[in-house]
């Protein structure tokens, strides 16, 4: 049942005759932030915000450029001169139950404005902004109501601005309107330097387009101390936002994704924007712990939830990234035209799918993902392939129904992949079609894929056609009771709340980048936390064991940039309702101690606990098991080694727990000596506290069992 502390919310709808001088103000409900909103002497919107008297925006614009769809001419702008029509102030604090997640309840606490513009001109239009204070920050949300002189029209530019106090440090990755695979990158703002040809090689569709340009969710430390996250919520309809830095005077300026014809989003009203956001704290923990984005998305649309389940997984998968099998059947056979010869590399064979299922079932597995099981893969990659793959026709050496019965017997889930290469139109003929066969064939989760240029050609994998697409895909198999792991796609923006069936999403550079380019930098799942996860859960498939490339092929000599113990952590200090044991089989075999706390550790939670942080440099994170007195713990820290006294009192007071505790060995280290672990056992209680020491490179994961 939903415990519902209380409920306020109040309206006072009151007509302002404003001058420039008077200001619209708002307090966070705890008083630690101050907004501000006035129209200055152009008749121009502005905002400020403050966090405990420390300025976190400086006077900024707001303001849209909008199109009449007939003419393609400006409608009258919403940029400038600008009049306040009426204001009202509202409050509500409410609690709700999320179908998975970090935590059991989430509190929705938040003081609000609303304003309503007119533009000047004989035809006037209108606009809502909407703002919400949250004792950690602030979100905002362009509104267009019904209206006479405005129903269909384009989105130019937007106007929205944020004007920092300083050359804060930034966690950044440069703007781009097709990829959020690159190397995070950390400067000052006034070092950043986003040019196209340092991001070149390893990303294939990229479109760079402003050497100041980053994306969000970007992350900011300021001199002061304060930490500052600036990305969106309830991205719908319309296109991602990237930010441009005018490093003059620190102001990052809105640039949405276009498309092919310049223009950002076409609109009908009533409509909404996303909603923009700013999260900060003069704590690291508190912007990874921050539920604002969740709670400026709509609740679940799904009603009856029961078929939608954390997941953890093993899958044909890590074999292709590797090179030691591949994703397609054979060649093409130059004497019989339309027919494959094998060459026996091919991963998804019934064979080896059942060799998955049978460890999957065996270790407590939910589910086994098959990549490269149907007709395509033989040549599917390259620009603007339209008709590749149809999503129901498997491999001769595919056994569709067989292995529906096998595992069904042994009670795993297969996994379906959808890899679309980008021709998402020629997906959204199929999908349908392929729902259906999934259904028929007991499978109830899809992971899609986007690699490549997006048919339509000329769309971006981040504007508003493709944000649609992926919400229509996840509509669709919300209709079909189907779960949903979207890989590059656009950054995700807490919509897992409104479609909970979306479990997961890539879009950053996930593991299989180990295993063929130079890899994630150490210090790259210290940054994440602050950055990709801000907008929801990734599918970035921990858990490799084999640490040296030179396992699979003895010519290369890159080892992942962990340790073992480190990919044991990342299972809680990555939240995810869908998590990946992403090594093989026989790598896992070999270090069934290890492989133990993979078994062991939960994909939901109750609780969840940030204890220390700093955006990349380390974090530490316990969480208690859904339903379950067991707690998880996972630390990790980037290429410098670090030793940490962690107090337990987050355990349940008066319970005894045996701790195991999976450790980097004391010669650890991530270049030379990565796989190099210990596991020891200790009694523990809340009273008591717990020293780790990381590897460079490394980390420790814990999990504590109650014991009588
Ligand atoms: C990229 C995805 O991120 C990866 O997981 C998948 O294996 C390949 N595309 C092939 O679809
Ligand atoms: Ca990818």
């Amino acid at each position: 049942m939903i415990k519902k502390l209380f409920a306020a919310v109040m309206f006072t709808a009151l007509v302002f005759f404003v001058t420039a001088q008077n200001k619209l103000t708002l307090r966070s409900p705890n008083g630690n932030l101050s907004f501000a909103f006035w129209l200055n002497d152009a008749g121009t919107a502005m905002y400020s915000l403050d966090y405990k008297s420390k300025a976190v925006v400086l006077p900024s614009t707001l303001g849209i450029d909008l199109l009449n769809t007939f003419d393609n001419k400006p409608l009258p702008s919403l940029a400038s001169g600008l009049t306040l029509l009426r204001s009202a102030n509202m409050g509500s604090d409410t609690w709700w139950k999320p179908v998975w997640g970090e935590v059991k309840m989430i509190r929705d606490n938040y003081k609000a404005l609303l304003v309503t513009l007119t533009s000047g001109g004989d035809k006037p239009i209108r606009m809502t902004l909407t703002f919400k204070l949250f004792d950690d920050g602030l979100g905002f949300q362009y509104a267009f109501p019904d209206q006479p002189n405005m129903t269909h029209f384009i989105v130019q530019n937007e106007h929205t601005t944020f004007r920092l106090a300083g050359d804060h440090k930034a966690f950044w990755l440069p703007g781009d309107y097709d990829s959020n695979e690159f190397n995070p990158n950390t400067s000052l703002l006034s070092e950043v330097d986003a040019a196209d040809g340092k991001y070149a090689g390893e990303i294939y569709a990229k479109t760079f387009f402003d050497k100041n340009a980053v994306q969000t969710p970007l992350m900011l430390k300021s001199n002061d101390g304060l930490y500052i996250n600036i990305h969106e919520a309830a991205l719908v309809n319309y296109p991602a936002m990237n930010l441009i830095l005018d490093k003059r005077n620190f102001t990052l300026s809105s640039a949405l994704v276009p498309d092919a014809l310049g223009n950002k989003a076409y609109l009908q009203t009533p409509c909404k924007t996303p909603w923009r956001t700013i999260i900060v704290s003069d704590k690291a923990t508190d912007i990874p712990a921050s539920k604002t984005i969740l709670n400026l998305n709509d609740p679940s649309v799904i009603k009856n939830t029961s078929w939608i389940k954390p997941t953890k997984y093993v899958g044909v998968w890590w074999e292709m990234h590797v090179g030691k099998a591949s994703w397609d059947y054979g060649i093409p056979d130059s004497s019989h035209p339309g027919v494959l010869k094998p060459h026996g590399k091919h991963g998804a064979n019934t064979a080896n799918v059942k060799r998955y299922i049978d460890f999957a079932a065996l270790h407590g597995f939910d589910g086994v993902l098959v990549e490269g099981w149907n007709v395509g893969w033989e040549d599917w990659f390259g620009r603007y392939k339209e008709n590749v793959f149809d999503f129901v026709t498997p491999y001769p050496d595919f056994d569709v129904k067989l292995l529906q019965r096998y595992a069904a017997a042994k009670k795993v889930k297969l996994i379906m992949h959808h890899e679309t290469s980008a021709s998402v139109t020629n997906y959204e003929r199929h999908m349908d079609t392929a729902y259906r066969f999934m259904k028929a064939h007991g499978y109830d989760a899809v992971k899609t894929g986007y690699v490549g240029r997006i048919i339509p050609r000329g769309e971006h994998h981040d504007g508003q056609w493709m944000v649609n697409h992926y919400l229509r895909v996840a509509k669709k198999t919300a209709d079909y009771q189907i779960m949903l792991d979207a890989h590059e796609p656009v950054r995700p923006t807490g919509l897992s709340r409104t479609y909970p069936n979306w479990l997961a999403c890539e879009a950053a550079r996930g593991m299989e980048f180990n295993a063929w380019s130079k890899g994630n930098k150490p210090d790259h799942e210290t940054i994440f936390p602050f950055t990709r996860f801000m907008g929801g859960p990734m599918d970035y498939t921990p858990g490799i064991f084999e640490l040296k490339m030179s396992t699979w092929d003895p010519m290369k000599k890159e080892t992942i940039h962990t340790t073992l113990a480190k990919q044991l952590a990342l299972y809680v200090t990555i939240y995810s309702p869908l998590q990946m044991a992403a090594d093989l089989p026989g790598s896992y075999e070999k270090r069934l101690d290890a492989f133990q706390f993979i078994k062991d550790v939960a994909v939901d939670w109750d609780d969840s606990k940030y204890l220390e942080a700093e955006p990349g440099d380390y974090i530490t994170v316990a969480r208690k098991a859904k339903g379950k007195a067991n707690w998880f713990l996972g630390a990790i820290t980037d290429e410098n080694p670090r030793s940490t006294t962690l107090s337990l009192d987050f355990l349940d007071a008066g319970k005894k727990y045996m701790a195991t505790i999976y450790s980097d060995a004391p010669d650890a280290h991530y270049e030379n000596n990565p796989g190099a672990y210990v596991i020891t056992k200790k009694m523990v209680t809340s009273k008591e506290s717990l020293t780790l020491q990381l590897a460079a490179g490394g980390g420790a994961a814990v999990s504590f069992v109650p014991v009588k």
